[in-house]
């Protein structure tokens, strides 16, 4: 099972989801792997965004060694799940999915009934709450999407 976590620059919340991800993994020892990508091409071969990976070491998640790259044709067929942070992620994803073909199925990562609100916030922009509000999402939303496998 391969599953990729898409953001708009992969410098904030896919890779937060990415190391979430490989941590939870690890602990259930399932044969799930893990990428990220942005949907932008502005920060392609950056680490990710010095906020979020201040919280993400914090909360047990170190991100430090994740590099940014965009969505490419190639990921459609090569992942089983492509995983949205946000509503305009999924419209984007859906587009480039109809142009390219593949199996990927698309989905968002927030479920609302279960995490109150569908879109995980770009944080980019905003203070240091934000980032944390944004990797909270993520913490709790990451293992409800890979139980549901
Ligand atoms: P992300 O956050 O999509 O969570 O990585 C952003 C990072 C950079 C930009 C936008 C969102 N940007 O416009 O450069």
């Amino acid at each position: 099972m391969k599953i990729l976590f898409v953001c708009l620059g992969n410098i904030c919340r896919s890779p937060a989801a990415e190391g979430v991800a490989r941590v939870v993994v690890k602990e259930l020892a399932e044969e799930i792997t893990f990428d990220s990508a942005g949907l932008g091409n502005w920060h392609i071969g950056k680490p990710p965004h010095k906020p979020m990976r201040q919280v993400a070491a914090e909360k047990g998640y170190p991100i430090d060694d994740l590099s940014a790259r965009q969505v490419k044709s190639t990921d459609f067929q090569e992942f089983d799940w492509i995983v949205a942070m946000d509503s305009s992620n999924l419209e984007e994803l859906k587009r480039l999915k109809d142009l390219y073909g593949g199996k990927a199925q698309l989905s968002m990562l927030l479920d609302p009934k279960n995490h109150g609100q569908k879109d995980v916030p770009d944080p980019y922009y905003g203070d240091m709450d934000l980032f944390y509000e944004s990797f909270g999402l993520i913490e709790r939303a990451v293992p409800d999407f890979l139980r549901k496998l």
